[in-house]
């Protein structure tokens, strides 16, 4: 079995810069804390934890210390609440979420009927939803697009790691429903380029696996791209879920990876799938006698057939 690996995969800059900026937060003599997870990822979350960097959920769970805003960034209400609660604020938003709340702001600012496309409940949505005032409408598909009563003005933002083409076929209806239309165009390459890349390599092999938290908007969403292409698609969180009948027949499998997805995570299911596409072979464990050819060596390991 062949596998490849997405083009664009994993770690966006957005989330890159996030994480450095927690940990250069770091502080021996004063608590840390991020608002929220910092990134959809169980195990990225575990090791900020290990560095002295832990989750609060809410601010009123924070009492004194550094407070981190994550990359999808919060509403002004919560500056406010931090500064009057004396904390050291730490911004890690990505500049793209800034660069849509800005867009929402301004939009109610010039007397548009702001419209978020994206989902409702995802965390950087609200933060935009935050940022119209809470006066926008969020609208996450065609119908409910055109369940819209009409506007004079319509002000568009999108969630920046919303699909491209569903973004356009919703904007196509929001045109029917105003005599003005006005799009900020939101969306960030990072999230168009692992798209893309996902589809490319769904059509080229038999399986595709999809690597990232279940709770990761983005990395579902790419597991959806790649099952539309009618590839069979597995989204698993770490190489444990990998099941070795998943690649019985199998010529081809890729890897792609969500935003939130740390690189050693994606090494580990990689070996994961080489070890798997050897059908018989078994990594000889140090000291171990077993009778076989050998089949493979990568770096101090060595694969051996036992037929
Ligand atoms: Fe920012 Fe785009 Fe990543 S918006 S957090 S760079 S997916």
């Amino acid at each position: 079995m062949k596998i490849y690996l997405a083009e664009h995969r994993g770690f966006c800059y957005g989330v890159n810069r996030a994480i450095d900026i927690a940990l250069n937060a770091r502080n021996e003599k004063l608590p840390v804390h991020t608002l929220g997870p910092i990134i959809h990822n169980p195990q990225m979350v575990s090791r900020l934890k290990e560095q002295g960097i832990d989750v609060a959920e809410k601010l009123t769970d924070i009492s004194t210390g550094k407070v981190i805003i994550r990359s999808h960034g919060v509403g002004p209400d919560v500056y406010k609440q931090a500064e009057d609660k004396n904390l050291d604020v730490v911004d890690a938003t990505c500049p793209h979420v800034k660069k849509a709340q800005q867009a929402a702001y301004n939009l109610l600012q010039a007397g548009y009927q702001v419209v978020i496309i994206g989902e409702e409940n995802h965390p950087e949505v609200k933060s935009i939803f935050a940022w119209s005032n809470s006066n926008a409408h969020v609208i996450e598909t065609s119908e409910d697009a055109k369940a819209l009563p009409d506007y004079p003005r319509l002000g568009v933002v999108a969630q920046t790691t919303f699909a491209a083409d569903k973004f356009l076929t919703i904007v196509k209806i929001l045109e029917t429903k105003c005599d003005e239309l006005k799009i900020e165009r939101t969306i960030c390459t990072a999230t168009d380029l692992r798209q893309q890349a996902a589809i490319d390599l769904a059509k080229k092999v038999n399986v595709m696996i999809v690597v990232g938290g279940r709770n990761s908007a983005n990395t579902a969403r790419l597991a959806n791209v790649c099952r539309d292409t009618g590839c069979t698609t597995y989204h698993i969180e770490s190489a444990a879920e990998l099941r070795p009948e998943w690649f019985s027949n199998v010529q081809a499998a890729g890897i792609t990876a969500g935003a939130s997805t740390p690189d050693w995570v994606i090494e580990e299911v990689y070996s994961k799938m080489e070890e798997m596409s050897l059908g018989n072979v078994v990594k000889l464990e140090t000291g171990s006698v077993i009778k076989g050819t050998v089949v493979g060596i990568r770096h101090d390991e060595v694969f051996v057939d036992i037929g």
